[in-house]
């Protein structure tokens, strides 16, 4: 079996409500993305990660799960997702399902059944406590804000939710539960599925006492992510996961770790361990948060980036595996994030595109990311969808918080920026639905949309289709070694990447100012070749210095 194989492929990621619409009701489904195939072909990408398509009332869009073996009724049947299937591997695509099994929705039969009684067969499949004192039993946060322990009256106990109320936590203790949840990987499996994405896979093991966590601010709920991530059974949960289930298949495995550092991602990810191929690790995500969290917006600073993404790079080498990613379904867009989404878009949306591509690792592509698509900033509350956006804005408003600042936040970080509709043409809805979509889209579709991108050469689409090309091409993309340059530049960000005696300089201005940069000795320009810039850049021999435009990015092959 080779089990490399995704070593050298890169990752799209669908999320199915603001795909492609295919009947008019707002909603994106199955059918849509199947007439979408032919455009992920053209770009070239290898697998789909496809976030949850499965039966959920969508308290938080699917990850809130009421039946693991039915299709959203929103999203079609399972005749379609067959169809579907069928269809990506009739184009040698292949196919990532989501697999959300830290908690379930409570709407899952599981859960319906253990809230009925304390000696309930199914009681045990969640986390159930006490409460202390009339008060919860600890003083953990849920993710979406407030308490992570609902109080359930018909037994007088609360139920651990980190997130939602509507999305119980599963206790992984109970090794019932265990096999039920490996019966339905292998229903998935046997399907002929190529992998999974993990939500939160690190969270499924919770110290055993649940203890209070240390409250220094005062605060009633505070974050207990100590005591969840990268628990005490964490490894043994994986490694007996991989053991039923995963080793049986030639399949891809990521699993997402907040809180995740590089040396327990070699423990995840090493070869020799026999637990997952990959992480997605956040630190990267967090260098414009401050110490009051994600909503506490900092600004953007290019050497710690650099110093996180140097830190695993080399942590995971030869040892684990990277994911590289800039955006999610969670994550706001990279090129309003760190780049410059008015004048500079395209030209920043494919240097962020090189400074990540060229890296080690799996690269993961956002829908519209390809596009180089921008966040949005709706005009009102009303116009939001996400359940975290709702709960944060309403909490903060109690704290006292300013609006608009709170607005700001929501602006800048909200996971709605990632989720308003892929924008196909310059059409009604941007060519999303004939319907009313179920969240509105960006007003700037008239302008970035894939039918212009496609017929654009200069296009931020055309751009990612020549790096993931180039991924396939270049075995030093896979497995050169990497070396940071130039660490405390603020705005130069310039790495090499060396296999044998071969070399790629790999250098990103990352502003709208010119820069200088100098270059490197064992560079002979007259034997040196570029293998892809976002600007006009051609050799010159016995240049040692070059001027970087704004939002420059270049990469030098060449050999020593
Ligand atoms: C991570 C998912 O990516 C996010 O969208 C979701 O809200 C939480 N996990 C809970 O499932």
């Amino acid at each position: 079996m080779n089990q490399q194989w995704w070593k050298k492929s890169v990752v799209y990621q669908i999320y199915p409500r603001s795909f492609m619409d295919s009947n008019g009701d707002g909603i994106g489904d199955i059918q849509g993305i199947i007439s979408k195939l032919d455009y992920l072909n053209e770009l070239g990408v290898d697998v789909v990660w496809l976030s949850p398509v499965y039966q959920s009332p969508n308290d938080d869009n699917g990850y809130d799960i009421s039946d693991y073996q039915r299709i959203m009724d929103d999203f079609g049947t399972m005749e379609d997702w067959e169809e579907m299937l069928a269809e990506m591997h009739n184009r040698g695509i292949k196919l990532v399902m989501d697999l959300v099994v830290n908690h379930t929705s409570d709407e899952h039969q599981w859960f319906i059944e253990s809230k009925k009684s304390k000696d309930n067969p199914y009681r045990d499949y969640y986390i159930w406590r006490k409460g202390k004192q009339g008060k919860e039993p600890n003083n953990w946060e849920s993710a979406f804000s407030g308490s992570a322990w609902q109080y359930a009256e018909g037994t007088d106990e609360y139920f651990l939710h980190l997130f939602s109320k509507k999305q119980p936590d599963l206790n992984w203790e109970n090794e019932r539960l265990r096999q039920e949840i490996y019966k339905m990987m292998t229903f998935w499996l046997d399907k002929g599925i190529d992998g999974f994405r993990m939500d939160v896979v690190n969270f499924i093991s919770k110290a055993p006492d649940l203890p209070d966590a240390p409250n220094t601010e005062g605060k009633t709920y505070v974050s207990g992510g100590d005591y969840y991530m990268n628990g005490p059974r964490i490894h043994e949960y994986l490694h007996e996961m991989n053991r039923e289930v995963l080793s049986k298949y030639d399949i891809l495995t990521v699993g997402e770790m907040p809180g995740v550092t590089p040396a327990e991602a070699s423990l995840y990810t090493g070869s020799d361990r026999d637990e997952l191929n990959m992480v997605f690790q956040f630190e990267h995500m967090d260098v414009d948060s401050g110490p009051g969290g994600k909503w506490n917006v900092i600004p953007f600073d290019l050497v710690k980036l650099k110093d996180i993404l140097t830190k695993w790079q080399k942590g995971l080498f030869e040892k684990g595996w990277n994911s590289l990613y800039w955006n999610n379904h969670d994550q706001p867009r990279i090129v309003s994030r760190v780049g410059d989404d008015g004048k500079y878009r395209v030209k920043s949306a494919k240097m962020l595109g090189t400074l990540l591509h060229m890296m080690q690792g799996t690269p993961y592509i956002y829908q519209g990311e390809e596009l180089g698509m921008t966040n949005v900033k709706f005009g009102s509350l009303d116009e939001y969808r996400d359940i975290e956006t709702l709960n944060m804005y309403k909490e903060k408003v109690e704290e006292g918080w300013d609006i608009n600042s709170i607005m700001n936040s929501i602006f800048v970080k909200g996971r709605d920026n990632a989720r308003t509709p892929m924008q196909w043409n310059a059409d009604m809805n941007a060519g999303f639905t004939k319907g009313t979509p179920w969240i509105n889209v960006n007003p700037n579709y008239n302008e970035v949309n894939a039918e212009q991108a496609i017929q654009d050469p200069d296009s931020v689409f055309h751009y990612y289709k020549k790096l993931i090309a180039l991924r396939k091409e270049q075995t030093i993309i896979t497995e050169g070694t990497f070396d940071l340059l130039l660490k405390n530049d603020p705005t130069i960000y310039a790495y090499t990447r060396s296999f044998e005696n071969e070399r790629l300089l790999v250098i990103c201005n990352v502003s709208s100012e010119t820069q200088k940069f100098d270059l490197p000795e064992d560079l002979d320009p007259s034997n040196a070749s570029i293998l892809i810039t976002n600007d006009e850049r051609t050799i010159e021999e016995n240049v040692r210095q070059l001027k970087l435009t704004p939002w420059e990015a270049v990469v030098f092959h060449y050999f020593v």
